[in-house]
């Protein structure tokens, strides 16, 4: 049984942190919901008992334990998930997941059991999986934005807020709170460029919209993991963002083992399907952004990016019921 006092944890000689297993998937979610009730139910927030009962009820069926189960043993692409334990007695402490992606590294989800914390389990566990990412692009990950206890620990730990802050809601819960997340960076140190590395860059089925759903079953990992976004410049337009991402988004779901191609703005979108999808990924994910940061020319990329989304219309890739849906997407929420 895991211990559920602070006591119990002082007669705690060894933590092991290992990769995780199928069998963690209960516990985890355990874990997961107890950092939930611990954390996030007060006044501030505005988060009740119920909402958290309420958001987790689907992550405890037989269904859904068993969907993460196989998540943990075949982790997707660049996924590392791993388990803090008491050495002696084998109950779950801990719960790491992280995510390598096409343009930067994610911490998708840290918890450490409420009794323990503050007992450097989270130290160890980031140290873990920092290891398995890629240490020349930057790690992002998204906190409560009054979490402060949390964001102490990851300043420590070198992340940093953006400036000006990046946020957003989450969906609002049962009782009508919900969550504001910010985003925190932590630089790589010899960060060649924000560009994409079109070589060894894979498109993820997942793309992350801003202001869109973070529920369902909470911080397993599956909803936050992919937050693959377009480099965030400052001048470029929140609809344009989410164009860009949009339309990926769509391309990912439909070819999700397309690679980067590099080509360039101007060039005709040719070839196969799939190096269709990849060339236009390339623009959309690089180069587009770098219209804005480098050459301050909103026009243009404007342009670009309708024509990249005719091109592929043209082609087929895109029927006019998803060009609909990227623009509805687009909206601002
Ligand atoms: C955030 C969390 C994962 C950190 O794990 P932890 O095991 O408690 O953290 P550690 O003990 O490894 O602390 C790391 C460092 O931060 C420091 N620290 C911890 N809490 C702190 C606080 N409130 N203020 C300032 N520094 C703090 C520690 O002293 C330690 O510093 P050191 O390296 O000099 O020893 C854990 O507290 C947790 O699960 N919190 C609830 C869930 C949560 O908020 N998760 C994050 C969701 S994004």
């Amino acid at each position: 049984m895991m211990a559920t006092s602070g006591e119990g944890f002082e007669q705690l000689t060894q933590i092991e942190v290992l990769p995780a297993t199928p069998e963690d998937a209960l516990p985890i979610r355990q874990l997961i919901k107890d950092s939930w009730l611990n954390t996030f139910v007060n006044e501030r927030t505005g988060i009740t008992k119920d909402d958290v009962e309420e958001l987790f009820k689907k992550g405890f069926t037989p269904a859904a334990l068993a969907d993460m189960a196989k998540a943990l043993a075949e982790p997707r692409e660049g996924v590392a998930n791993f388990v803090a334990k008491d050495a002696n007695t084998r109950a779950l402490i801990g719960y790491c997941r992280v995510r390598k992606m096409p343009v930067e590294n994610l911490l998708a989800g840290l918890h450490v059991a409420p009794h323990i914390k503050n007992r450097r389990v989270g130290t160890q566990l980031w140290e873990k999986g920092q290891g398995t990412l890629d240490p020349t692009k930057d790690t992002v990950l998204w906190v409560e934005v009054n979490n402060e206890d949390a964001k102490a620990v990851y300043r420590r730990w070198g992340f940093a807020e953006t400036d000006p802050p990046e946020l957003f809601e989450e969906e609002p819960m049962k009782s009508g709170a919900h969550r504001t997340m910010v985003k925190m960076i932590f630089k790589a140190k010899h960060a060649p460029t924000p560009d994409l590395d079109p070589s060894r860059a894979k498109l993820t089925t997942e793309l992350d919209k801003p202001g869109a759903s973070m529920r369902g079953v909470p911080d397993n990992g599956q909803e936050r993991e992919s937050r693959l976004r377009a480099p965030k410049e400052a001048t470029m337009p929140e609809s344009v963002r989410r164009k860009i991402l949009a339309t990926v988004q769509v391309l990912a779901d439909k070819h999700p083992d397309a690679g980067m191609l590099q080509t360039t703005l101007g060039a005709p979108l040719d070839g196969s399907v799939e190096e269709v999808v990849g060339q236009a990924c390339y623009l959309l994910l690089n180069e587009i952004p770098k219209l804005y940061r480098d050459d301050g020319n909103p026009k243009e990329a404007g342009e670009a990016l309708s024509k990249i989304v005719d091109r592929l219309c043209e082609l087929g890739i895109l029927s006019s019921d998803e060009r609909a849906k990227i623009d509805r997407d687009s909206v601002g929420h």
